[in-house]
């Protein structure tokens, strides 16, 4: 039993006039404490994979804002860190692997992880967060989505278009397609362990597939993440799952169709509209640009109080950023935020 039971309340489409909230990328750079641990760390990637500093920055948020969750401190690109092709994060460059995959030869070396040994430092973080909420608010897990990690593998770095990886694509599709099934099974085998550890709900960000069209985003992304949803809900039918679609706003006569029990959106949607396409179908979480939170704090509540009143009646909504939060935001504006959202103030 978790106390807080707003964001599973959500999840479960009961209304409420004070929505949860909690941030993307609500542990990160613009917290002065997570920097203190990130250099005492040596590096993010450092601080990923020792579970006793992870744990210690995914409390950071909850304990100085009002949230309704946390979420796993680690990042979308371990899998394909432990499939070999040694991920790096440079200041100033994101994500880097030094050994993209390149070839149809690269996708056959590819392999089944043994999940629990080879991502061990994850579900030890999982374990180590969740003991340690003792039972206060949820613990969210999380996965990159199929095609999302593909475009990160191939392009070996990310861009803003991923032009190299969307060619590489469509030059090989059969073959990507089997990149996308080892990327599936070892996806469902890392959230099911998270879940074994202790995630009370799984989140699959679906960053990049917004940049396909829609016969090759039913092909190459929805038939994907839709399995995923499908085989979590049959090993875990009480754990709530939500996809977050980027950019997706051209996609959405496929996205109603998912067996997700949340849509996670960014602010080029239109939530007007989706109340009316969902017709209460799914969870709606989003979608404040996360650029407000650099506006002053009336620009900020009047964007805030916009999302609040669209979103009053609709059963199942989960207030958050349609991104991840920007790091030159200062903390007193998530302060802020948090307070309009809850109306203190
Ligand atoms: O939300 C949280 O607090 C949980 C942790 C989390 C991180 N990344 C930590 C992180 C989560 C859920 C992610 C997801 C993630 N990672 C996505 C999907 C969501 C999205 O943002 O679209 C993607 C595409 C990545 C890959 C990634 N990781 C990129 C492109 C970057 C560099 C860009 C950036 O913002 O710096 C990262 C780095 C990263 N992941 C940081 C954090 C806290 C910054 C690390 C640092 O420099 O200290």
């Amino acid at each position: 039993m978790i106390i807080n039971s707003k964001l599973q309340d959500a999840l479960k489409k009961v209304p409420q006039s004070i929505p949860p909230v909690w941030l993307m990328r609500q542990a990160g750079r613009y917290l002065p404490e997570y920097q203190k641990v990130r250099s005492k760390a040596g590096s993010f990637l450092n601080l990923c994979k020792n579970p006793d500093f992870a744990c210690e920055v995914a409390l950071q948020p909850i304990q100085r804002f009002d949230l309704d969750a946390a979420i796993l401190f680690s990042d979308i690109l371990t899998i394909p860190d432990a499939l070999g092709l040694e991920l790096e994060f440079s200041d100033g460059e994101g994500p880097v692997f030094k050994k993209p995959v390149r070839s149809p030869l690269d996708i056959k070396k590819l392999r089944i992880l043994s999940i629990e040994d080879d991502l061990h430092y994850v579900f030890q973080a999982v374990k180590k967060i969740k003991q340690e909420l003792k039972g206060k608010i949820p613990l969210i897990g999380f996965s990159g989505s199929p095609f999302t990690l593909a475009m990160y593998m191939i392009e070996g770095r990310g861009r803003s278009e991923f032009m190299y990886a969307k060619s590489f694509v469509y030059s090989n599709s059969s073959e990507v397609k089997n990149l996308l099934r080892i990327l599936t099974e070892n996806i469902i085998n890392y959230l099911d362990f998270q879940v074994r550890y202790g995630a009370d709900v799984l989140m699959i960000f679906d960053t990049w597939s917004g940049i396909l069209s829609s016969d090759w985003f039913e092909e190459l992304s929805f038939k994907f993440n839709q399995q995923i949803a499908n085989t979590i809900k049959s090993r875990h039918p009480n754990i709530p799952t939500v996809v977050y679609s980027k950019n997706c706003n051209a996609h959405l006569n496929h996205i109603k169709n998912y067996k997700f029990d949340c849509v996670s959106v960014d602010w080029t949607f239109d939530l007007k509209r989706l109340k009316d396409k969902f017709e209460g179908k799914f969870c709606i979480q989003g979608n404040l640009d996360p650029t407000f939170l650099l506006s002053s704090n009336n620009i900020l509540k009047e964007e805030i109080n916009k999302i609040k009143n669209i979103m009053t009646d609709y059963p199942g909504f989960i207030f958050n950023l349609g991104h991840g939060i920007s790091k030159d935001t200062d903390p007193s504006k998530v302060s802020y935020m948090v307070d309009i959202i809850r109306d203190i103030s």
